[in-house]
């Protein structure tokens, strides 16, 4: 199934046309006026052996739901910092949502202060922390 978010629009820039599509299996990639500006994968935590550390840490209250896991979540260097990765976050969020996804998850890097800042701006915990923050958003009332 392709999943095409058209008009989903900039505030700030509401002439450009952003789409975030399903390129494969588990990659979906942004796009901004036809232009790839980044791209991420999905993919259900419980079924793929590269979240099997997320979810066995998982606090017990989520370990029964449908979680989403997210990895290699990027934008090309040219249009970091200036707030897409919030557009990929958003139509992130539209996929799990549509999906039925109770839970996101992911991990970071303790060093990777931008990346922590975005998804603390959208109510992700952290529920384990070291070099490595395993991070959750629980997508019911999101
Ligand atoms: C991580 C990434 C997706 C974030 O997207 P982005 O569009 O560049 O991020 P934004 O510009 O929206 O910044 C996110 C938040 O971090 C803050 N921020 C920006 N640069 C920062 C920095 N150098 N240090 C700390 N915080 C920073 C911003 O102020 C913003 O917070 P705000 O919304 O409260 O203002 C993007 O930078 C990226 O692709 N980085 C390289 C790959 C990567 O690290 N991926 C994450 C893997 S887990």
């Amino acid at each position: 199934m392709i999943n095409n978010f058209k008009n989903f629009l900039l505030k700030e820039n509401s002439n450009k046309e952003v789409n975030f599509v399903k390129f494969n299996d588990n990659v979906y990639k942004l796009s901004i006026n036809g232009d790839v500006i980044g791209s991420t994968y999905l993919q259900d935590a419980k079924k793929f052996t590269m979240f099997k550390s997320i979810i066995d840490l998982l606090p017990d209250e989520l370990k029964d739901k449908k979680v989403l896991g997210i990895g290699e979540l990027g934008l090309m260097n040219k249009y970091q910092g200036q707030g897409y990765g919030k557009i990929l976050m958003d139509n992130i969020i539209r996929i799990a949502k549509s999906q039925n996804y109770d839970v996101l998850v992911l991990s970071v890097s303790s060093e990777n202060e931008r990346a922590i800042n975005l998804y603390k701006s959208f109510n992700f915990e952290i529920f384990r922390d070291g070099f490595v923050k395993y991070m959750f958003l629980d997508l019911k009332g999101v």
